[in-house]
């Protein structure tokens, strides 16, 4: 037995499943989850020390590669001068006024210590605001794992047949309107059905819990006119595409600008942060300015915070999302060469650092056409290229990411190990 079967078998007497977050379970891919035991640069490396070209980068947060000595010497900087202290610290505001620079909606922003935080407090904070009880959410949207948004979710909900959680009651599950992505006359229809109820409309501006779907020309902007007419709060959830995509989030792509966004993954550069912000009348109703509570022990922690704005100054340099939207256009075109030379139908698709992998002949632009892509053929061509030292997500339902620690070579390796990956794929 190898050390990762040992670990997996030894978790699984404690944790359920034997892991702390679902997709990392590989149940829907099958086999064991590696255990990994450190990463460097684009690499990370097993408990049995095989080197893989990861893909994952812990969901998002690694866009500068794992363990960057500039992002550790933060961290470690931060710590020798105490780990949390429960009191403001000046490292918060720095954060707070690099994220209001960068993300021209923000005129408020509070810290929190997860993606799930930032989207709960934002819903309470759009509920509050309004005075309406109802939100809008889209088929296959993953904003966390709030109660009011695990109906129809994404992500891990959605890997495993299980888009709407037991455990949520139907008195707060009736509250979340679910209607498809990409389909504007539904959400016209929902606010001409129950407009006067609804608080806010909560969307991946590009989704990435469903694979990667990327909204139609024009969606966003229909979003926004809709909530405007309404009276209605637009809540980005930025968590996965925030400086992820663009050095101002798909706000900045594409010119909507939403009343609040949640934010989290890259701002914390691999440790626990969180953000929700957005137009100062709205921020203003959260306590202690106003009637909407929201708190956290940890909230705007120095030692994680510190690795957020050294990841945050990196992204800063000079041409680094031309650099980082290349690498992935490389990737992304060099696999569907490949595929083409397997005789797979395979499409691809990158937005900036974010990429999605199809099995199926069109890139997908609904949670439908998502779902019927060939899983099975992903199932072996994730195994195919784990074996040859790839680590991709262990799910057809989830987006990948590149670093700028890749270097053309990872890309060109890649590519050259996918070849032989898709023709074990369309066996
Ligand atoms: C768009 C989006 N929102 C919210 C979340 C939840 O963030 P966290 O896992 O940090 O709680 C995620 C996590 O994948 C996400 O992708």
């Amino acid at each position: 037995m190898n050390r990762n079967d040992e670990l997996f078998e030894r978790a699984q007497r404690t944790i359920p499943a034997g892991v702390n977050s679902p997709v990392r379970a590989f149940r829907s891919v099958g086999g064991t989850p590696r255990f990994l035991a450190r990463g460097e640069g684009p690499y990370v490396w097993d408990a049995d020390g095989r080197r893989y070209i990861d893909y994952v980068g812990s969901w998002g947060p690694a866009i500068v590669g794992h363990a960057h000595p500039e992002v550790v010497r933060a961290v470690q900087d931060a710590a020798r001068h105490g780990l949390s202290f429960g009191a403001p610290t000046e490292i918060e505001i720095e954060m707070a006024e690099t994220l209001v620079r960068r993300l021209p909606s923000l005129e408020l922003v509070r810290l929190v210590s997860s993606g799930t935080e930032a989207t709960m407090s934002a819903l309470r904070l759009a509920r509050g605001h309004t005075g309406r009880p109802k939100i809008v959410k889209f088929e296959g949207c993953y904003h966390g794992h709030g109660d009011s948004l695990l109906v129809k979710a994404g992500s891990g909900a959605l890997t495993f047949g299980q888009p709407s959680s037991a455990g949520v009651p139907p008195g707060i599950a009736n509250l979340t309107i679910v209607l498809p992505y990409n389909d504007v006359a539904a959400v016209e229809a929902a606010f001409r059905a129950d407009g006067d109820a609804i608080a806010c409309v909560i969307v991946e501006p590009i989704a990435g819990n469903m694979n990667m779907v990327v909204p139609d020309d024009g969606y966003l902007a229909a979003l926004r006119a809709i909530c405007d007419r309404h009276g209605a709060v637009l809540i980005f959830d930025e968590v996965m595409t925030g400086f992820r995509v663009h050095p101002r989030g798909v706000q900045g792509l594409v010119g909507v600008t939403p009343d609040l966004t949640t934010l989290g993954k890259v701002i914390g550069g691999g440790m626990p942060v969180g953000a929700f912000g957005g137009r100062r009348e709205i921020m203003a109703k959260i306590a202690p300015l106003g009637p909407v509570y929201q708190a956290g022990t940890l909230s705007g922690n120095p030692v994680a915070v510190a690795a957020g704005l050294a990841t945050l100054a990196l992204t800063e340099a000079p041409g680094f999302y031309e650099r980082l939207a290349a690498k992935a256009r490389a990737l992304v075109d060099g696999l569907e060469a490949a595929a083409k030379r397997a005789g797979v139908p395979f499409r691809a698709n990158a937005v900036g650092g974010m990429f999605g992998l199809y099995f199926a002949d069109r890139v997908p632009s609904t949670c439908d056409a998502v779902m019927a892509c060939d899983k099975e053929r992903f199932n072996r061509f994730f195994h195919a290229m784990l074996d040859a030292g790839v680590y991709l997500a262990p799910s057809a339902y989830e987006a990948g990411f590149v670093s700028a620690a890749h270097g053309d070579a990872d890309i060109a390796e890649t590519v050259r190990l996918a070849e032989r990956a898709f023709v074990a794929a369309a066996r």
